[in-house]
């Protein structure tokens, strides 16, 4: 083999989970939030009943992967077994600094993002069976995601600067 397929493919499917990951993101805080936000209750309530579950889902399966695949693709290196000397790299300082802040969105979207998209959730289930006593709640909550969804974008960018700057080093 020319080159170390083993690591070409992982380094492939890390790659495409995290544009995915960082992709679905961008795409709900940026044009899906907004949209919902201009339709009349009666059309709202459905679409985030059923959007917000599949894409909290969807979202977390992929940084999960991407997680994965990328600290596989990190061993593959073999520079993790030269510990002492990787950590005195560039390469090194930017692929755990990216590793802390990915496990920090993880955690995020599992600590932040899910339990308010699955209160949005309840809530619109619950007033689509005539029960508004939640409505009050919906506008802190939607603020809360949009704001999660801005963190995620940012550190996100971040993460793929430091990825690339891992390369170059
Ligand atoms: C636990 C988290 C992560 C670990 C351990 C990790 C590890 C790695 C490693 C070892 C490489 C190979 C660098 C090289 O070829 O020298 C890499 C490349 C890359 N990673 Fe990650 N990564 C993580 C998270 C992410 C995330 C969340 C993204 C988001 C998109 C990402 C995007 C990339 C990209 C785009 C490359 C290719 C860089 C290039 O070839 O120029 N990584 N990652």
């Amino acid at each position: 083999m020319p080159f170390d397929v083993l690591r070409w493919l992982v380094q492939y499917l890390h790659v495409l989970s995290g544009v995915l990951w960082f992709g679905a993101g961008f795409y709900v805080t940026l044009v899906q939030l907004p949209a919902l936000v201009t339709l009349p209750p009666a059309q709202r309530v459905p679409a985030i009943a059923a959007l917000g579950p599949r894409q909290v889902r969807y979202i977390v399966r992929l940084a999960e992967i991407t997680i994965g695949f990328g600290i596989f693709n990190a061993i593959l290196t073999g520079r993790l077994a030269r510990l002492g000397e990787t950590l005195g790299s560039l390469w090194g300082w930017a692929i755990l600094i990216g590793t802390i802040l990915a496990i920090g969105l993880y955690v995020l979207l599992q600590t932040g993002v899910k339990p308010a998209v699955f209160r949005i959730v309840a809530v619109a289930r619950a007033t689509q069976h005539g029960d508004v006593a939640g409505l009050a709640e919906l506008p802190a909550l939607a603020q809360r995601i949009r704001t999660l969804g801005f963190v995620q974008m940012g550190v996100g960018a971040i993460i793929v600067l430091l990825m690339v700057t891992a390369r170059f080093s």
